[in-house]
C-alpha cells in the first residue's frame, strides 16, 4: 500500500506534528508513505520525498510544514501558463491520473475548509482521502478543537500582557487586531487570560459610543488606559474591513485586516484619546506549537493513519468530548463554527467585567 501526505491551506502550528504521528503510526507496517510538497500541487509536478523514521525525526517541536503548503493551488481552478498568460483549468481528472500511476492508494490531507472542501469534491470523483483539519481559526464545526488554536492564542495572550505595561505607563488606549476570520475565538481566548477590557468579536455587534463608554467607567475608578482586542472579521458600522483581495468564496476568502486600525482610529476621534494599534498579524501563524496542539496534532496524525488502514475515505479526524472520532469530511463544511453570544464563555467574560461593545 502507499499513502501520501499534504498540506493545504495556510500553515499552523502543529503541523509537522501530525505528519510525525501519521509516518510514525505506519513504520512498523510496509507501507509506503510519500510525502507532496506545496498541497496538490507537489502531485501536479510530481514532487514529492519519501517519509520515513528518518524524515520526522526532530520536527515535533517546529512550526511551519516540512511539505511546504500554498492556498493558491485548487486542483479545480488551477493556474496554467498558457502562450505566456495564466489561465486557470479544472485539472482534477489529471490529478487523480497521476495520484494513480504513482500507485497511491489514499490521501492524509491536512487542511481546513478550503482544503476540505477540494478534497470532498476529489474524493466524490474516485481520490481516497482522509482529512486532519486544521486552522488556527477554530473555526470547523465538525471538531471541537482545531490544532494550532491553542499557540495562536497563547501568541495573542503574550501581546496582550506586553501591551499592558505600555498602555498603563501612557495611559493609552491600545487596540489589539487579531485574525480569527469571521470566527472571535482567537480574540475571546486570548483577551479572556490577557485581562482586556474590551473584545470586539464578528459574532457580536459592538458601537464605538459602548466601547467609549467602557473606557470612561474605567478612568472613573482610576484606570487611564484599556486594551481593546478585535477580531479581525469584526464589523465596524455593520461592515467588515478587508484588503480588497480575494474573492470572498470558500477556496479563496476574503482578506481581512484594518478593523484595529479603524477601530484605534475611530475611539481617538470620537473619544479625544490616544490610541495605537498593534496588528499581530502571522505571528499568531509562526513559532513552535504549545504543548497542546503537539498532543492533538500527533492523536490527529495517528487517527488519520489508522482510518487509512480501516479502510475509511472521505472522512475528517476530528476531536469530540476529548475522544478522537471521524466524521464524513463534508461535515466539516456545511457551517463554520462560530462563537455562541449567549454561551457561557461570552457570560462569563461579561461577569469579568470584559466589555464585548454591545450595551
Ligand atoms: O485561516 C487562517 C488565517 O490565518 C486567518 O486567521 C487569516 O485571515 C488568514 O489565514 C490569513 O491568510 P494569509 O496567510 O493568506 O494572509
Amino acid at each position: 500500500m502507499n499513502i501520501g501526505i499534504l498540506c493545504g491551506g495556510g500553515d499552523c502550528p502543529g503541523l509537522n506534528a501530525v505528519i510525525r504521528g501519521a509516518v510514525k503510526a505506519l513504520d512498523r507496517t510496509d507501507i509506503r508513505i510519500f510525502g507532496f510538497f506545496n498541497g496538490y500541487r507537489g502531485l501536479m509536478e510530481g514532487d514529492y520525498t519519501v517519509l520515513d523514521r528518518n524524515a520526522v525525526r526532530g520536527i515535533l517541536p517546529k512550526g511551519g510544514t516540512i511539505l511546504k503548503t500554498t492556498n493558491r493551488d485548487n486542483p479545480f481552478h488551477y493556474p496554467l501558463k498558457r502562450n505566456g498568460e495564466i489561465v486557470f483549468e479544472d485539472v482534477s481528472d489529471e490529478l487523480i491520473d497521476k495520484a494513480n500511476e504513482l500507485g497511491i492508494d489514499c490521501f492524509i490531507v491536512i487542511g481546513g475548509d478550503g482544503t476540505m472542501a477540494i478534497t470532498h469534491e476529489l474524493a466524490e470523483k474516485g481520490l481516497r482521502v482522509v482529512g486532519v483539519p486544521k486552522t488556527i481559526d477554530n473555526d470547523l464545526s465538525a471538531t471541537d478543537r482545531t490544532f494550532g488554536f491553542e499557540t495562536a492564542v497563547n501568541t495573542a495572550t503574550d501581546a496582550i500582557d506586553k501591551l499592558h505595561t505600555t498602555a498603563e505607563s501612557h495611559h493609552r488606549v491600545m487596540v489589539l487586531e487579531v485574525m480569527g476570520r469571521d470566527a472571535g475565538f482567537i480574540a475571546l481566548y486570548s483577551g479572556i487570560a490577557g485581562g482586556a477590557d474590551v473584545i470586539l468579536i464578528p459574532e457580536i455587534a459592538f458601537t464605538i459610543e459602548n466601547v467609549l463608554k467602557k473606557i470612561e467607567r474605567r478612568k472613573q475608578r482610576g484606570s487611564a488606559f484599556s486594551i481593546v482586542v478585535v477580531a479581525e472579521g469584526a464589523k465596524i458600522d455593520g461592515k467588515k474591513v478587508t484588503t480588497g483581495e480575494n474573492e470572498g468564496n470558500i477556496i479563496n476568502p476574503e482578506k481581512l485586516g484594518g478593523i484595529g486600525n479603524a477601530v484605534a482610529l475611530a475611539l481617538a476621534e470620537q473619544g479625544d484619546l490616544e490610541t495605537r494599534c498593534t496588528v499581530l498579524g502571522h505571528l499568531q501563524r509562526g513559532g513552535s506549537p504549545a504543548p497542546f496542539d503537539r498532543i492533538l496534532a500527533t492523536r490527529y496524525g495517528v487517527a488519520a493513519a489508522e482510518a487509512v488502514l480501516r479502510g475509511e475515505n472521505d472522512a475528517l479526524v476530528c476531536l469530540r468530548n476529548n475522544d478522537i472520532e471521524t466524521v464524513p469530511i463534508i461535515d466539516s463544511i456545511k457551517v463554520l463554527k462560530s462563537v455562541d453570544p449567549a454561551g457561557e464563555l461570552v457570560a462569563a467574560a461579561k461577569a469579568v467585567n470584559i466589555s464585548f461593545g454591545d450595551e
